[in-house]
Protein backbone atom coordinates (compact mmCIF):
# COMPACT_ATOMS: atom_id res chain seq x y z
CA UNK A 1 0.00 0.00 0.00
CA UNK A 2 1.53 3.62 -0.46
CA UNK A 3 2.39 5.16 2.87
CA UNK A 4 3.32 9.36 3.33
CA UNK A 5 6.45 9.24 4.34
CA UNK A 6 8.52 12.19 6.30
CA UNK A 7 11.43 13.20 3.67
CA UNK A 8 12.38 16.50 5.61
CA UNK A 9 11.10 19.34 8.11
CA UNK A 10 11.70 22.90 8.63
CA UNK A 11 10.91 25.33 11.15
CA UNK A 12 10.69 29.41 11.59
CA UNK A 13 10.03 31.80 14.20
CA UNK A 14 10.22 35.74 14.60
CA UNK A 15 13.28 37.40 15.21
CA UNK A 16 11.94 39.05 18.50
CA UNK A 17 11.56 36.79 21.80
CA UNK A 18 9.82 38.55 24.93
CA UNK A 19 10.25 36.91 28.26
CA UNK A 20 7.60 36.40 30.90
CA UNK A 21 8.87 39.41 32.53
CA UNK A 22 8.35 41.64 29.10
CA UNK A 23 4.37 41.28 30.25
CA UNK A 24 4.88 42.81 34.03
CA UNK A 25 4.48 46.48 32.81
CA UNK A 26 1.65 45.94 30.36
CA UNK A 27 -0.85 43.59 32.68
CA UNK A 28 -1.25 42.64 36.13
CA UNK A 29 0.69 39.09 35.68
CA UNK A 30 4.15 37.41 36.76
CA UNK A 31 6.46 35.05 35.34
CA UNK A 32 5.92 33.12 38.39
CA UNK A 33 1.96 32.71 37.28
CA UNK A 34 2.87 32.16 34.26
CA UNK A 35 5.46 29.59 34.37
CA UNK A 36 3.32 27.77 37.67
CA UNK A 37 0.10 28.04 35.81
CA UNK A 38 1.32 27.32 32.33
CA UNK A 39 4.96 26.28 31.71
CA UNK A 40 5.31 28.94 28.95
CA UNK A 41 8.59 30.78 30.11
CA UNK A 42 8.96 32.82 26.75
CA UNK A 43 7.05 33.26 22.89
CA UNK A 44 8.35 35.47 19.66
CA UNK A 45 6.40 37.82 18.58
CA UNK A 46 6.26 38.11 14.64
CA UNK A 47 7.24 42.18 13.57
CA UNK A 48 5.73 44.07 11.12
CA UNK A 49 7.38 42.75 7.76
CA UNK A 50 7.50 38.88 9.44
CA UNK A 51 3.63 37.66 8.34
CA UNK A 52 1.99 33.80 8.42
CA UNK A 53 3.01 33.69 4.80
CA UNK A 54 6.60 34.72 5.11
CA UNK A 55 7.32 32.90 8.20
CA UNK A 56 5.76 29.74 6.44
CA UNK A 57 7.55 30.31 3.34
CA UNK A 58 10.56 30.35 5.42
CA UNK A 59 9.71 26.83 7.65
CA UNK A 60 8.68 25.50 3.87
CA UNK A 61 12.21 26.21 2.61
CA UNK A 62 13.87 24.59 5.42
CA UNK A 63 11.81 21.55 4.93
CA UNK A 64 12.52 21.43 1.47
CA UNK A 65 16.10 21.86 2.01
CA UNK A 66 16.22 18.93 4.79
CA UNK A 67 14.46 16.78 1.98
CA UNK A 68 17.01 17.65 -1.12
CA UNK A 69 14.43 19.11 -2.69
CA UNK A 70 13.08 22.08 -4.53
CA UNK A 71 9.73 23.67 -4.62
CA UNK A 72 9.37 21.66 -8.40
CA UNK A 73 9.34 18.36 -6.06
CA UNK A 74 6.04 19.21 -4.94
CA UNK A 75 2.78 19.11 -6.18
CA UNK A 76 0.43 20.26 -3.12
CA UNK A 77 0.86 22.64 -0.49
CA UNK A 78 -1.33 22.35 2.31
CA UNK A 79 -1.28 25.61 4.90
CA UNK A 80 -2.65 25.07 8.53
CA UNK A 81 -3.45 28.44 10.04
CA UNK A 82 -6.24 30.53 11.94
CA UNK A 83 -4.51 33.25 10.70
CA UNK A 84 -3.96 33.76 7.52
CA UNK A 85 -2.54 36.87 5.93
CA UNK A 86 -5.72 37.94 3.85
CA UNK A 87 -9.09 36.93 4.41
CA UNK A 88 -8.83 35.46 0.59
CA UNK A 89 -6.90 34.03 -0.88
CA UNK A 90 -5.44 31.50 0.65
CA UNK A 91 -2.22 32.49 2.08
CA UNK A 92 -1.20 28.97 0.94
CA UNK A 93 -1.44 30.23 -2.83
CA UNK A 94 0.75 33.36 -1.37
CA UNK A 95 3.12 30.85 -0.24
CA UNK A 96 3.26 28.92 -3.49
CA UNK A 97 4.04 32.30 -5.16
CA UNK A 98 6.63 32.76 -2.84
CA UNK A 99 8.36 29.98 -3.74
CA UNK A 100 8.30 30.39 -7.49
CA UNK A 101 5.84 27.59 -7.65
CA UNK A 102 3.58 27.54 -10.22
CA UNK A 103 1.88 23.90 -11.21
CA UNK A 104 0.17 21.84 -8.60
CA UNK A 105 -2.18 23.54 -5.87
CA UNK A 106 -2.45 24.77 -2.80
CA UNK A 107 -5.27 25.21 0.02
CA UNK A 108 -5.34 26.60 3.45
CA UNK A 109 -7.00 23.90 6.65
CA UNK A 110 -8.69 25.95 9.48
CA UNK A 111 -8.73 24.12 12.71
CA UNK A 112 -6.82 26.53 15.25
CA UNK A 113 -4.81 24.47 17.14
CA UNK A 114 -5.55 21.25 15.61
CA UNK A 115 -4.57 22.71 12.54
CA UNK A 116 -1.68 20.89 11.48
CA UNK A 117 -2.59 17.14 12.53
CA UNK A 118 -5.78 17.56 10.21
CA UNK A 119 -3.69 18.90 7.67
CA UNK A 120 -1.07 15.86 8.00
CA UNK A 121 -3.94 13.62 7.97
CA UNK A 122 -5.23 15.08 4.91
CA UNK A 123 -2.04 15.23 3.16
CA UNK A 124 -1.95 11.16 3.45
CA UNK A 125 -5.45 11.04 1.94
CA UNK A 126 -3.78 12.84 -1.06
CA UNK A 127 -1.05 10.63 -1.56
CA UNK A 128 -2.74 7.35 -1.00
CA UNK A 129 -5.87 8.43 -3.32
CA UNK A 130 -3.15 9.26 -5.95
CA UNK A 131 -4.34 12.91 -6.00
CA UNK A 132 -0.53 14.14 -5.05
CA UNK A 133 2.97 12.36 -4.46
CA UNK A 134 4.93 14.92 -2.63
CA UNK A 135 3.09 17.35 0.13
CA UNK A 136 4.53 20.12 1.68
CA UNK A 137 2.60 20.53 4.73
CA UNK A 138 2.70 23.86 6.43
CA UNK A 139 1.87 24.90 9.96
CA UNK A 140 1.99 29.10 10.57
CA UNK A 141 0.32 30.94 12.78
CA UNK A 142 0.68 35.24 14.30
CA UNK A 143 -1.75 34.75 16.75
CA UNK A 144 0.38 38.04 17.95
CA UNK A 145 -1.94 39.88 15.74
CA UNK A 146 -5.63 38.41 17.31
CA UNK A 147 -4.49 38.93 20.58
CA UNK A 148 -5.96 41.18 23.02
CA UNK A 149 -2.91 42.56 24.56
CA UNK A 150 -5.22 44.27 27.74
CA UNK A 151 -6.15 40.53 28.29
CA UNK A 152 -3.87 39.09 30.93
CA UNK A 153 -5.80 35.90 30.93
CA UNK A 154 -5.09 35.17 26.96
CA UNK A 155 -2.22 37.44 25.96
CA UNK A 156 0.26 35.91 28.18
CA UNK A 157 -0.13 32.33 26.21
CA UNK A 158 0.42 32.53 22.91
CA UNK A 159 3.39 32.51 20.08
CA UNK A 160 3.85 33.07 16.49
CA UNK A 161 5.76 30.82 14.13
CA UNK A 162 5.86 28.41 12.11
CA UNK A 163 7.04 24.50 10.68
CA UNK A 164 6.47 22.50 7.80
CA UNK A 165 7.09 19.21 6.89
CA UNK A 166 7.94 17.36 3.29
CA UNK A 167 5.12 14.23 2.85
CA UNK A 168 6.03 11.75 0.02
CA UNK A 169 4.29 8.64 -1.33
CA UNK A 170 6.41 5.38 -0.61
CA UNK A 171 4.99 1.54 -1.14
CA UNK A 172 4.76 0.20 2.07
CA UNK A 173 4.16 -3.21 3.51
CA UNK A 174 0.90 -2.61 4.96
CA UNK A 175 2.47 -2.97 8.34
CA UNK A 176 3.43 -1.22 11.70
CA UNK A 177 7.03 -1.84 10.27
CA UNK A 178 6.22 0.81 7.30
CA UNK A 179 7.68 4.01 7.40
CA UNK A 180 4.91 7.25 7.41
CA UNK A 181 1.55 8.22 8.33
CA UNK A 182 0.26 4.78 9.71
CA UNK A 183 -2.83 5.64 11.62
CA UNK A 184 -5.21 9.07 12.39
CA UNK A 185 -8.24 10.15 13.84
CA UNK A 186 -9.48 13.65 13.67
CA UNK A 187 -13.02 14.71 15.93
CA UNK A 188 -14.86 17.98 16.32
CA UNK A 189 -17.89 19.24 18.43
CA UNK A 190 -19.09 23.04 17.39
CA UNK A 191 -21.11 22.38 20.76
CA UNK A 192 -17.71 24.36 22.41
CA UNK A 193 -17.64 26.93 19.68
CA UNK A 194 -17.93 29.69 22.29
CA UNK A 195 -15.42 28.50 24.84
CA UNK A 196 -12.67 29.51 22.54
CA UNK A 197 -13.25 31.83 19.46
CA UNK A 198 -12.48 35.41 17.60
CA UNK A 199 -15.04 37.96 18.54
CA UNK A 200 -14.82 38.88 14.76
CA UNK A 201 -15.13 37.72 11.26
CA UNK A 202 -15.75 38.63 7.79
CA UNK A 203 -19.36 37.69 7.34
CA UNK A 204 -20.68 38.50 11.22
CA UNK A 205 -18.64 42.09 12.21
CA UNK A 206 -16.53 42.49 9.02
CA UNK A 207 -13.30 42.94 11.18
CA UNK A 208 -10.76 40.23 12.08
CA UNK A 209 -11.71 40.33 15.95
CA UNK A 210 -9.66 39.48 19.14
CA UNK A 211 -9.20 36.18 20.83
CA UNK A 212 -11.51 35.05 23.78
CA UNK A 213 -11.33 32.29 26.28
CA UNK A 214 -12.77 30.43 28.80
CA UNK A 215 -9.48 28.85 29.79
CA UNK A 216 -10.78 26.96 32.66
CA UNK A 217 -13.49 25.00 30.52
CA UNK A 218 -10.96 24.44 27.96
CA UNK A 219 -8.73 23.04 30.45
CA UNK A 220 -11.94 20.78 31.46
CA UNK A 221 -12.00 19.21 28.47
CA UNK A 222 -8.80 18.84 26.86
CA UNK A 223 -7.70 16.13 28.43
CA UNK A 224 -10.54 13.45 28.62
CA UNK A 225 -10.79 14.50 24.73
CA UNK A 226 -7.27 14.13 23.75
CA UNK A 227 -6.47 11.07 25.49
CA UNK A 228 -9.94 9.47 23.90
CA UNK A 229 -8.15 10.25 20.34
CA UNK A 230 -5.04 8.63 21.18
CA UNK A 231 -6.49 5.58 22.43
CA UNK A 232 -8.74 5.27 19.08
CA UNK A 233 -5.78 5.78 17.00
CA UNK A 234 -3.84 2.94 19.31
CA UNK A 235 -6.66 1.02 18.62
CA UNK A 236 -6.68 1.64 14.83
CA UNK A 237 -3.17 0.69 14.92
CA UNK A 238 -2.89 -2.25 17.13
CA UNK A 239 -0.25 -0.50 19.21
CA UNK A 240 0.34 0.43 23.42
CA UNK A 241 1.33 3.32 24.57
CA UNK A 242 4.75 1.52 25.32
CA UNK A 243 5.43 0.36 21.54
CA UNK A 244 5.66 4.54 21.14
CA UNK A 245 8.96 6.30 20.88
CA UNK A 246 8.59 9.72 20.90
CA UNK A 247 4.96 11.74 21.93
CA UNK A 248 4.59 15.05 19.98
CA UNK A 249 1.96 17.07 21.92
CA UNK A 250 0.08 20.27 21.00
CA UNK A 251 1.97 23.06 23.04
CA UNK A 252 -1.03 24.66 24.87
CA UNK A 253 0.22 24.07 28.61
CA UNK A 254 1.94 22.07 30.41
CA UNK A 255 0.11 20.69 32.60
CA UNK A 256 -2.34 19.51 30.07
CA UNK A 257 0.15 17.64 28.15
CA UNK A 258 1.75 16.23 31.66
CA UNK A 259 -1.84 14.90 32.68
CA UNK A 260 -2.52 13.53 29.52
CA UNK A 261 0.71 11.78 29.00
CA UNK A 262 0.42 10.22 32.58
CA UNK A 263 -3.04 9.17 32.14
CA UNK A 264 -2.13 7.42 28.70
CA UNK A 265 0.80 6.04 30.37
CA UNK A 266 3.30 7.27 27.97
CA UNK A 267 6.83 7.58 29.89
CA UNK A 268 7.99 11.16 30.71
CA UNK A 269 11.13 11.04 29.19
CA UNK A 270 8.94 9.94 25.61
CA UNK A 271 7.57 13.59 25.63
CA UNK A 272 8.93 16.38 23.74
CA UNK A 273 7.62 19.60 25.47
CA UNK A 274 8.71 23.34 23.76
CA UNK A 275 6.20 25.26 25.41
CA UNK A 276 8.63 26.81 27.24
CA UNK A 277 9.98 28.17 24.22
CA UNK A 278 7.20 29.06 21.81
CA UNK A 279 4.18 29.27 24.38
CA UNK A 280 0.98 28.27 22.37
CA UNK A 281 1.53 29.34 18.03
CA UNK A 282 -1.87 27.21 17.72
CA UNK A 283 -1.30 25.22 13.96
CA UNK A 284 2.90 25.43 14.36
CA UNK A 285 3.01 23.78 17.93
CA UNK A 286 3.55 20.20 16.32
CA UNK A 287 5.98 21.16 13.63
CA UNK A 288 7.66 23.56 15.66
CA UNK A 289 8.19 20.53 18.48
CA UNK A 290 9.06 18.06 15.76
CA UNK A 291 11.28 20.50 14.41
CA UNK A 292 13.66 20.94 17.84
CA UNK A 293 13.35 17.11 18.94
CA UNK A 294 14.67 16.29 15.51
CA UNK A 295 17.49 18.61 14.92
CA UNK A 296 18.78 17.77 18.74
CA UNK A 297 18.79 13.85 17.90
CA UNK A 298 15.95 12.82 19.80
CA UNK A 299 13.75 11.56 16.64
CA UNK A 300 15.50 9.68 14.54
CA UNK A 301 14.71 7.79 10.89
CA UNK A 302 12.16 4.92 12.08
CA UNK A 303 11.29 6.33 15.28
CA UNK A 304 7.67 5.57 16.23
CA UNK A 305 6.08 9.15 16.54
CA UNK A 306 2.59 10.32 18.04
CA UNK A 307 1.54 13.39 17.12
CA UNK A 308 -1.82 14.76 18.98
CA UNK A 309 -3.74 18.77 19.52
CA UNK A 310 -7.03 19.90 20.74
CA UNK A 311 -8.36 23.48 19.32
CA UNK A 312 -11.11 26.14 19.18
CA UNK A 313 -14.39 24.33 18.00
CA UNK A 314 -13.32 22.35 19.27
CA UNK A 315 -11.57 20.11 17.35
CA UNK A 316 -9.18 17.16 18.31
CA UNK A 317 -6.60 14.66 16.73
CA UNK A 318 -3.94 12.67 16.62
CA UNK A 319 -1.48 11.06 14.25
CA UNK A 320 0.82 8.30 14.31
CA UNK A 321 3.81 8.20 11.95
CA UNK A 322 6.99 6.18 11.89
CA UNK A 323 9.51 8.74 11.11
N1 LIG B 1 -1.48 36.46 35.49
C1 LIG B 1 -1.93 36.44 36.74
N2 LIG B 1 -3.18 36.02 37.08
C2 LIG B 1 -3.97 35.60 36.07
C3 LIG B 1 -3.55 35.60 34.73
C4 LIG B 1 -2.25 36.06 34.47
N3 LIG B 1 -1.74 36.08 33.22
N4 LIG B 1 -4.56 35.11 33.97
C5 LIG B 1 -5.56 34.82 34.79
N5 LIG B 1 -5.22 35.13 36.07
C6 LIG B 1 -6.00 34.97 37.28
C7 LIG B 1 -7.48 34.87 37.01
O1 LIG B 1 -8.03 36.17 36.86
C8 LIG B 1 -7.98 34.18 38.25
O2 LIG B 1 -8.09 35.11 39.29
P1 LIG B 1 -9.34 35.03 40.32
O3 LIG B 1 -9.16 33.70 40.99
O4 LIG B 1 -9.10 36.21 41.16
O5 LIG B 1 -10.55 35.11 39.44
C9 LIG B 1 -6.82 33.24 38.61
O6 LIG B 1 -5.67 33.74 37.91
C10 LIG B 1 -7.06 31.80 38.23
O7 LIG B 1 -7.59 31.76 36.90
P2 LIG B 1 -7.95 30.43 36.20
O8 LIG B 1 -8.44 30.75 34.82
O9 LIG B 1 -8.78 29.58 37.07
O10 LIG B 1 -6.49 29.77 36.10
P3 LIG B 1 -6.10 28.36 35.61
O11 LIG B 1 -5.32 27.66 36.62
O12 LIG B 1 -7.26 27.65 34.98
O13 LIG B 1 -5.08 28.72 34.44
C11 LIG B 1 -5.06 28.86 32.07
C12 LIG B 1 -5.49 29.51 33.36
C13 LIG B 1 -3.55 28.82 32.04
C14 LIG B 1 -5.59 29.68 30.89
C15 LIG B 1 -5.62 27.43 32.01
O14 LIG B 1 -6.98 27.44 32.29
C16 LIG B 1 -5.39 26.77 30.69
O15 LIG B 1 -4.28 26.51 30.28
N6 LIG B 1 -6.48 26.42 29.97
C17 LIG B 1 -6.35 25.77 28.70
C18 LIG B 1 -6.00 26.78 27.68
C19 LIG B 1 -5.58 26.15 26.43
O16 LIG B 1 -4.99 25.10 26.39
N7 LIG B 1 -5.88 26.85 25.38
C20 LIG B 1 -5.42 26.51 24.14
C21 LIG B 1 -6.27 25.51 23.48
S1 LIG B 1 -5.67 25.36 21.95
C22 LIG B 1 -6.28 26.54 20.92
O17 LIG B 1 -7.07 26.22 20.07
C23 LIG B 1 -5.87 27.98 20.96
Amino acid sequence: MIRSVVRGNGAALPRRIMKNADFEGMVETSDEWIVQRTGIRQRHVAADDETTASLGEDAARAALDSAGMTPADIDLIILATSTPNNTFPATAVEIQNRLGMHHGFAFDMQAVCSGFVYAVATADLYIRGGLAKRVLVIGSETFSRILDWSDRSTCVLFGDGAGALVLEAEDGAGAITDRGVLAASLRSDGVHKDKLFVDGGPSTTGTVGHLRMEGREVFKHAVGMITDVIEATFSEAGITAEDLDWFVPHQANKRIIDASAKKLGIAEEKVVVTVDLHGNTSAASVPLALSVAVADGRIKKGDLVLLEAMGGGFTWGAVLLRW
